[in-house]
């Protein structure tokens, strides 16, 4: 069977102050209606089984917006690595011949989202090497993996190098040279999980699971994403290239691509700001009263009681916010 494993276990850092670590990103609604992380699982309809991963604080609040998933809950956050090792090891005792379709819960994804995560499938059952998902790049955007694809075999193409968010220059030539960007969606085996995530700093927790102590996995290996941990080494890799509308949505500045704009190009989440000669800018609040008056290109947050401000530009940078917060507490 396909089975969709939905990652759903992140903090949201990029979304600070709106996602914070006990209320992450994938518990939010954009439409006020359905949080990201139920929209995700309501669109793995090319699965035959929904398994949703998370880190060991949000399980009580996955029934609320997965009522009919399985929840894998890892013992102890350390990242996507350990977890889909894990969640992955889990979905081969509770299935015969699965191939796994990673889904991240912080996603925006336009038609033939489902045909591509079924193709890619078949892929991985087809060549059991690990298939990553390659969406054109419009940007040299620093918050993703870049893919360099090789020869192309109809429904994929090798994968020859994977570079997990390289620096604004490194990304520039990289989009001139025709490279892709990781979706960050995945397709394997557990076999061919296993046999790359053996030749990486996670051969310890693989050991753990066939000895049957996760707990002792966990211990042996660090944070790590499954990106740098095992993409950026893998051996035998696959890219299927896709061309659905496709967006993270880890930053600010994402939001503001994908909600409606104004005339003068401002985006609003939350009630209604007032805007006096001020455009392109992204308002996200949750009750408070925002104007701005003569200011361009700014994402500007009042959540919580916590307010942010930052040029839409830079709101990759929020993250360092949440670390000085994190070394002052
Ligand atoms: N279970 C579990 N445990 N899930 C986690 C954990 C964890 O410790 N940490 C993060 N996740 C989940 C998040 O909730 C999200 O759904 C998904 O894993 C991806 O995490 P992000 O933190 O959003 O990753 P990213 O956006 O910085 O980078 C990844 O996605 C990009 C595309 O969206 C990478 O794969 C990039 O290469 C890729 O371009
Ligand atoms: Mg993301």
């Amino acid at each position: 069977p396909i089975v969709a494993l939905v990652l759903a276990g992140g903090t949201g850092t990029r979304l600070f102050p709106a996602s914070r670590s006990t209320r992450p990103k994938q518990f939010l609604s954009l439409d006020g209606d359905h949080s990201l992380l139920s929209e995700t699982v309501s669109r793995a309809d090319f699965a035959d089984h929904v398994v949703v991963s998370t880190r060991p604080a949000f399980a009580d609040q996955i029934a609320d917006h997965a009522p009919d998933a399985d929840v894998v809950v890892e013992p102890a956050a350390k990242d996507t690595g350990p977890a889909l090792v894990y969640a992955t090891h889990r979905i081969a005792d509770l299935y015969d011949n699965p191939v796994v379709v990673v889904l991240p819960s912080d996603h925006h994804v336009g038609d033939g989202f489902s045909d591509a995560m079924a193709r890619g499938a078949h892929v991985a059952a087809d060549t059991d090497s690990l298939v990553a998902f390659g969406v054109d790049p419009t940007r040299p955007d620093t918050g993703y993996g870049y893919i360099e694809p090789g020869t192309d075999h109809g429904d994929h193409r090798d994968l020859v190098a994977f570079h997990e968010k390289p620096d604004e220059e490194t990304a520039t030539t990289y989009v001139e040279d025709g490279y892709l960007w990781n979706a960050g969606m995945f397709a394997w085996t557990p076999e061919a999980l296993f046999d790359a995530a053996r030749d990486s700093p996670l051969e310890p927790l693989v050991d753990a699971l066939d000895d049957g102590d996760p707990d002792a996995g966990f211990d042996a290996v660090g944070a790590v994403s499954i990106d740098y941990a095992v993409m950026e080494r893998a051996a035998d890799a696959a890219v299927v290239p896709v061309h659905f509308e496709w967006d993270d949505l880890g930053s600010w500045d994402a939001l503001a691509r994908i909600l409606a704009a104004d005339e003068d190009g401002n985006v609003a989440l939350g009630d209604d700001p007032t805007f006096v000669d001020a455009a392109d800018n992204v308002v996200a609040t949750d009750g408070a009263n925002v104007s701005l008056v003569g200011v361009s290109d700014l994402a500007v947050v009042s959540w919580d009681e916590n307010v942010l401000v930052v040029p839409k530009a830079e709101a990759q940078r929020v993250r360092e916010v949440v670390a000085q917060l994190k070394e002052a507490d």
